[in-house]
C-alpha cells in the first residue's frame, strides 16, 4: 500500500459527491450522499486551511482512495491541543481493503505532518452499527471515551479517544 495526502481539490469533491450515488453492497454510506459539497461547505476556501477545518485527500497512485475531514479545537481551554475526526470516508470500490485501517494508522503516526497541527489527544465518534469504523478505531488504538460515553449514555454513537505521546 503506498498512498499519499494531498490537499483536497475541485476535482476530488467531484468525486465525492460520485461516491455518494454508488449503489454499495459491502456497507451503507454513512453520510455519502453529496459528500463533496458538504465538505465544500465547510471549508469554503478549499485548498486554503481556513478556520478550524482541515481536509485531506488520501491518493494511492493516481486514484483517490479517501478523504479525512478534521477539527482542530484549540479555542477553548478545556479543548485545547484536540484534534476531533469528523468525517473519514474511503472510495466505496476500494473498501474493505486495509486503506481505513492505513489511515487511521498514519493519521496516529504522522497527525502533524498531514494536518499541520499537533494535538494531544484525538477524539472520534462512530454510529454503534459502523462495523468497520469502529473496527478500524480500535485497530489504531483508539480507546473508549469512558467519560463521554457515560454522560451520553443512550446515544448512536460510540465515543473515542487516542492519546499521542
Ligand atoms: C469505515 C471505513 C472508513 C473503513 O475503511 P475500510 O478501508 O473499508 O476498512 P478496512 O479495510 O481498513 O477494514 C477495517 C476493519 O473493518 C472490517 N470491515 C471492513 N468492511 C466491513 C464490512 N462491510 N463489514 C464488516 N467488517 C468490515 C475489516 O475486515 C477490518 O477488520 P479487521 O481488522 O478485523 O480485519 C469505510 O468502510 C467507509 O468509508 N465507510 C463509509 C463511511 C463511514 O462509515 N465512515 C466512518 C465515519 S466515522
Amino acid at each position: 500500500m503506498n498512498f499519499e495526502w494531498k490537499q483536497t481539490t475541485e476535482q476530488d469533491l467531484e468525486q465525492f459527491n460520485n461516491w455518494g450515488k454508488k449503489d454499495l453492497k459491502i456497507q451503507k454510506f454513512v453520510d455519502g450522499k453529496n459528500l463533496g459539497n458538504k465538505i465544500l461547505e465547510m471549508v469554503e476556501n478549499i485548498g486554503y486551511d481556513s478556520g478550524v477545518f482541515r481536509v485531506r485527500s488520501v491518493y494511492d497512485n493516481d486514484v483517490l482512495v479517501g478523504v479525512c475531514v478534521v477539527i482542530i479545537n484549540k479555542a477553548t481551554k478545556k479543548s485545547r491541543n484536540t484534534l476531533t475526526l469528523y468525517n473519514i470516508v474511503v472510495n466505496p470500490e476500494l473498501q474493505n481493503k486495509g486503506y481505513g485501517c492505513a489511515m487511521m494508522f498514519d493519521i496516529v503516526k504522522n497527525c502533524e505532518q498531514i494536518f499541520g497541527f499537533k494535538p494531544r489527544v484525538i477524539k472520534s465518534y462512530v454510529d454503534k452499527d459502523n462495523v468497520a469504523s469502529n473496527k478500524m478505531h480500535v485497530n489504531a488504538g483508539f480507546e473508549l471515551d469512558k467519560k463521554l460515553n457515560k454522560k451520553l449514555k443512550k446515544g448512536k454513537n460510540i465515543h473515542y479517544e487516542k492519546t499521542l505521546n
